[in-house]
């Protein structure tokens, strides 16, 4: 089989996708093909917070733009997650409340759950599931980035966390028999799913999350989350997000909140937990303790 151009653009020479993969790659690559966008609103939020000047108010404008997404933010603000107590009745006081960067991540979260669908389409792994699992991830990536005393560009870990495995979802929308072999086989087989797809499609997720998201112009400082969550770059000086994304997602796994598929618990790159410089003992409290909100947080999202 000839070498085949990776996914996101870049050259995988070492290895070939498979027809299946071949398939796939070009369902995520083609215009024609009907794959759910997230709301632009999302994209503008995000904007904004690279913008030195941007105020509270340019982020209400936006929200406000879209009914139902106002109308989630405020349900969520209210939520036992958020709730300090009296009711959060305006999309400024949800702004006050959650902070420009929390109203961000929530925005992102609520688009993906609403875009991605919240009905199980496979009976295998349910899409609900699968949300725990990036919700675990999320509130983990914010714990440690928070926890972790190394300089940090870590400011996007929840809203990486919630993004990471987007490859599944889509895979899920692409074809929901392939995914339900994908899960099989890694059960069966007893290894990650990653793995699984590597055998049969010759690409994974985190290369299908990275193609779709370079064709959707995601912001380019959430692609490491999306790409390298699996395979964290070790090389800089700072922790990035790629990193506290693979070391919040191996231990989410362990912990068992949701369920991303998986047949064997992935492989945790011991350097990642020396490069954040927290202790490794502490890491499944630190965890458990930021999951403890994600079914209260799943339960208004859904
Ligand atoms: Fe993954
Ligand atoms: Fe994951």
């Amino acid at each position: 089989m000839p070498n085949t151009p990776g996914p996101g653009g870049g050259d995988f020479p070492e290895r070939s996708l498979t027809p299946e993969g071949q398939k796939i790659v070009e369902a995520v690559r083609s215009t024609e093909t009907e794959l759910p966008t997230l709301s632009s609103v999302v994209f503008e939020l995000n904007r904004l917070t690279d913008d030195p000047i941007a105020s509270s108010k340019d982020f209400e404008a936006i929200i406000m733009r879209d009914p139902a997404l106002s109308a989630k933010v405020l349900q969520v603000a209210n939520s036992v997650y958020y709730s300090a107590g009296s009711g959060v009745t305006s999309i400024r006081m949800a702004i006050v409340r959650i902070g420009m960067s929390g109203i961000q991540d929530l925005a992102m979260s609520i688009s993906l759950v609403n875009t991605f669908g919240k009905k199980s389409k496979t009976s295998e792994v349910s899409i609900e599931e699968l949300w725990r699992h990036s919700l675990g991830v999320a509130v983990s990536a914010a714990a440690l980035a928070r926890a972790c005393p190394v300089p940090t560009a870590a400011e996007d870990a929840f809203t990486g966390g919630m993004l990471h495995d987007i490859g599944k979802a889509i895979l899920i929308e692409l074809d929901p028999d392939l995914f339900i072999r994908l899960v099989q086989t890694s059960h069966e087989q007893n290894i990650t799913f990653r793995e699984a797809e590597q055998k049969i499609l010759g690409v994974s997720h985190d290369e299908i999350g990275e193609l779709y998201a370079k064709f959707r112009n995601f912001p380019p400082r959430l692609l490491p989350a999306l790409a390298r969550h699996h395979l964290p770059a070790l090389d800089n000086d700072y922790t990035r997000l790629d990193l506290v994304v693979h070391v919040a997602d191996v231990v989410v796994n362990r912990l068992g909140v949701g369920d991303s598929g998986n047949g064997a618990m992935p492989a945790m790159i011991s350097s990642a937990i020396t490069r954040l410089r927290i202790d490794k003992a502490a890491l499944p409290d630190l965890i458990a303790q930021a999951c403890a909100q994600v079914d209260n947080l799943l339960t208004v999202l859904l």
